[in-house]
């Protein structure tokens, strides 16, 4: 058995307390679905600046009425640190996921980005270290390796940043680093690549490629790609980020705590065959798509290669992800065409 089934199997005959936040977005609605299956009491947090109640209202469909009941939720701020001591209290393990996503939009309000993501992030890190959480686990980002040009990225070889996003994402590390020498402080980075799944936010200027694609190709839109479209990355299913998460939170060995480690699968997807994935898994789910995609500028900020070396968290954690790209869009498919009409 792998750690994680382990995990799984064990997970529920020892309830613990796991405050998740950003719980209305993407990852922190995949996060609260698996805890709550699993029979844990989650505390949620959200100011639904990009997440949504129709996520809440779906894991609530998804889940029994005693799991939903074992869900307890704040609509708060993590620049606020009073919510972030309110929060915290009584919690076994950290899951932050709360921040403002996207290169495009930290360029275009650097602001904002940081009084969220660092501030924010600082906040958290303060409360749960005044909580005595037993660990704090946290959505780093691959925007982290910036310009280095090297593939596939391994944790200790980074570059420059080339957007503010990258800039607090890298901070949250320096910051955690800090607090796990300072303060005794348990924390684990994770460095995600381009995570997709069910949940995913397909509206907007910030959209992320899969869920914008799919949603654009349901409706018969013209499909642009940003660049040639050799542009690569190493698409990660949202179940791989859920098992890394679970996996980080519960380590116990110190060695391998206060640690970075990247979350993906080691592929290396180009938007080309991206679109030609997406447009052969929308057939097999009737729907079909005509039309060829336009080429357009490159987008500023944006990396050209992204593929992770995920040795470390393999050997560190257990990390055993079960779902290539392709298993992971054949998997997400079906809830694009009901939702994303
Ligand atoms: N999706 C990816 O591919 C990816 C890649 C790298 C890193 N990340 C990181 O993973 C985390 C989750 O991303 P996601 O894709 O689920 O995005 P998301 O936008 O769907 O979720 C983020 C959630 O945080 C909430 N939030 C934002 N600011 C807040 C604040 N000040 N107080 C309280 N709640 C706040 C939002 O309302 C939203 O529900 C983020 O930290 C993001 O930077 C995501």
């Amino acid at each position: 058995m792998t750690r994680y089934e382990i995990l799984l199997k064990n997970l529920p005959n020892e309830p613990k307390v796991w405050l998740v936040t950003g719980v209305a977005g993407f990852i922190g609605s995949n996060l609260l679905e698996t805890l709550l299956k699993l029979d844990q009491h989650v505390v949620g947090l959200d100011s639904f600046i990009t997440g949504h109640q129709r996520n809440l209202d779906e894991v609530k469909q998804s889940v029994d009425e005693k799991q939903w009941l074992r869900f307890k939720f704040f609509n708060g701020d993590i620049r606020n640190l009073d919510v972030c001591h309110e929060v915290c209290s009584g919690v076994d393990y950290v899951l932050h996921q709360a921040a403002l996503g996207s290169v495009p939009r930290s360029l275009n309000d650097p602001i904002t980005t940081s009084q969220t993501n660092i501030d924010g992030f600082l906040n958290m890190l303060v409360a749960a270290r005044d909580a005595k959480v037993k660990s704090f686990t946290y959505a780093a980002s691959s925007s982290t390796y910036g310009d280095h040009p090297g593939l596939p990225k391994v944790e200790d070889v980074i570059g420059s940043p080339l957007s503010p996003y990258a800039v607090t994402k890298y901070v949250n590390e320096l910051y955690a680093d800090v607090f796990a020498r300072c303060y005794d402080f348990n924390t684990i980075g994770l460095r995600y690549f381009n995570v997709f799944g069910k949940r995913q936010d397909p509206d907007g200027a910030y959209a992320a490629v899969i869920p914008k694609w799919a949603a654009s190709m349901i409706k018969g839109e013209t499909i642009f790609i940003n660049g040639d479209g050799e542009t690569s990355r190493d698409f990660c299913f949202i179940e791989n980020t859920v098992q890394a998460n679970l996996l980080a939170a519960t380590a116990v060995d110190q060695a391998v705590r206060n640690q970075i480690y990247n979350v993906a699968v080691s592929g290396r997807t180009t938007l080309n065959t991206l679109f030609y994935a997406l447009k052969k898994e929308l057939a097999a789910n009737g729907v079909d798509y005509l039309k060829d995609p336009i080429y357009r500028d490159f987008r500023a900020g944006d990396v050209r290669h992204s593929q992770a070396d995920i040795g470390k968290i393999k050997t560190s954690l257990g990390y055993s992800p079960a779902y290539l790209i392709e298993h992971g869009v054949a998997k997400a498919m079906p809830w694009y065409v009901t939702f994303l009409k």
